[in-house]
């Protein structure tokens, strides 16, 4: 095709796709259309548990029907991104906390809890952490805790203190806090959000730890250790961020391991990824990976914490971030329940 053809070509191309999105995504001043049977938040309450999900800030003010269906829907939030250690400190000695006090306010207009989200991770630092030395990081870091966890104190009921700290292979993930603070910087990090929210229940979060693995065996490790030296780690935090591989089959042993160890434990921030396009077999089988995660929980006490990390396909980080896959979550782009919600209905269900 000729230079001129072709960018004509890639217009209307590009037109399309923005009338197909606006299209699937909802209006924003629109009513959500209930959604069928009993809410979840409801049959989770039955069973003892919390259900949650990750929110947007944005959404939640732009979107009429996506704040209705949080509401309605779920007894937990967690911030997606606006406790951050980028967002909340893009400068030294700055903090915004805005977004997410918009997140906290809503939650408890709502009855529901927040997951406060995280608090030293080693992705989405502000730029201003590179150049500090080793004592600048650490009164950094125990500063950043102090405020954020402070600021929150009373109204965040769970943290994820420590975020991601073990690699894939089973070793502490060389971030810049073990880099420069040595592997003590974990139980520090606990040591103060205690002190700075004594009643918050304190976790550390991570992926890929759900089977029995060389990553989750690491943390097993790192766990123990950290309660021996009375560290105050008060549960563990499964991410599940899975595909139709499944969940594994020792899912809830390796929950119960946690549990032995004197910790509480949950499901943090659960999806399905499917590759696109994704076919009815897909969604039927994403369903069935969903109950498995949730059983899974269910059958283990201490796990009273179940969170979807997003509720909507249309709002999923994973078409962004892993190309060729989407629709990870239980409602459509156009807040329609999918085979996954009705699944976890059932499983929720008596
Ligand atoms: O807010 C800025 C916006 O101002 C800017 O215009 C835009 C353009 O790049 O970026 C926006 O920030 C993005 C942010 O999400 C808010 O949308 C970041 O680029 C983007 O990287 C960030 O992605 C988040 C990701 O964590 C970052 O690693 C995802 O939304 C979020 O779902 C994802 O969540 C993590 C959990 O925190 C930890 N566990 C894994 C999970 C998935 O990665």
């Amino acid at each position: 095709m000729t230079g001129r053809t072709t960018r004509s070509a890639a217009i209307a191309v590009a037109f399309g796709l923005a009338v197909v999105t606006a299209y699937t995504q909802t209006r924003p001043g629109a009513e959500a259309k209930p959604l069928p049977g009993t809410p979840l938040r409801e049959l989770a309450q039955a069973e003892g548990r919390r259900v949650g999900t990750a929110v947007q800030a944005r959404a939640l003010e732009r979107d009429r029907a996506y704040g209705q269906l949080v509401a309605g829907q779920f007894s937990s939030v967690t911030p997606e991104n606006e406790m951050k250690w980028d967002v909340v400190a893009p400068e030294q000695g700055t903090f915004e906390f805005g977004p997410a006090d918009e997140i906290v306010g809503r939650a408890h207009d709502a009855g529901q809890v927040v997951r406060g989200h995280t608090l030293v991770w080693h992705s989405q630092t502000p730029g201003w952490l590179g150049p500090l030395d080793a004592e600048e990081l650490r009164a950094a870091m125990l500063e950043h805790i102090a405020r954020v966890a402070g600021h929150f104190r009373g109204r965040v009921a769970t943290w994820d203190v420590v975020n991601e700290a073990i690699t894939d292979r089973g070793r502490l993930r060389r971030s810049v806090f073990l880099q420069r603070l040595g592997p003590g910087y974990v139980a520090q990090a606990f040591r103060a959000a205690r002190e700075a929210d004594p009643d918050a229940k304190l976790f550390i979060n991570d992926f890929g730890i759900e089977g029995i693995n060389p990553k989750s065996d690491r943390l097993y490790a790192l766990v123990r250790e950290l309660k021996a030296q009375g560290a105050p780690v008060d549960g563990v935090g499964f991410q599940m961020h899975v595909n139709l591989k499944g969940v594994p089959a020792d899912f809830a042993a390796n929950l119960r391991r946690f549990v032995a160890l004197g910790v509480e434990v949950a499901v943090t921030e659960a999806d399905v990824a499917l590759r696109q396009p994704a076919s009815e077999g897909d969604l039927a089988a994403q369903a069935r990976v969903f109950t498995d995660a949730l059983r899974g929980c269910l059958e283990v006490a201490k796990c009273r914490s179940f969170t979807f990390w997003g509720f909507t396909d249309s709002r999923s980080w994973i078409p962004e971030n892993q190309p060729g896959f989407g629709r990870a979550t239980l409602l459509d782009s156009r807040l329609r329940p999918k085979p996954a919600y009705e699944a976890v209905q059932r499983a929720l269900g008596p």
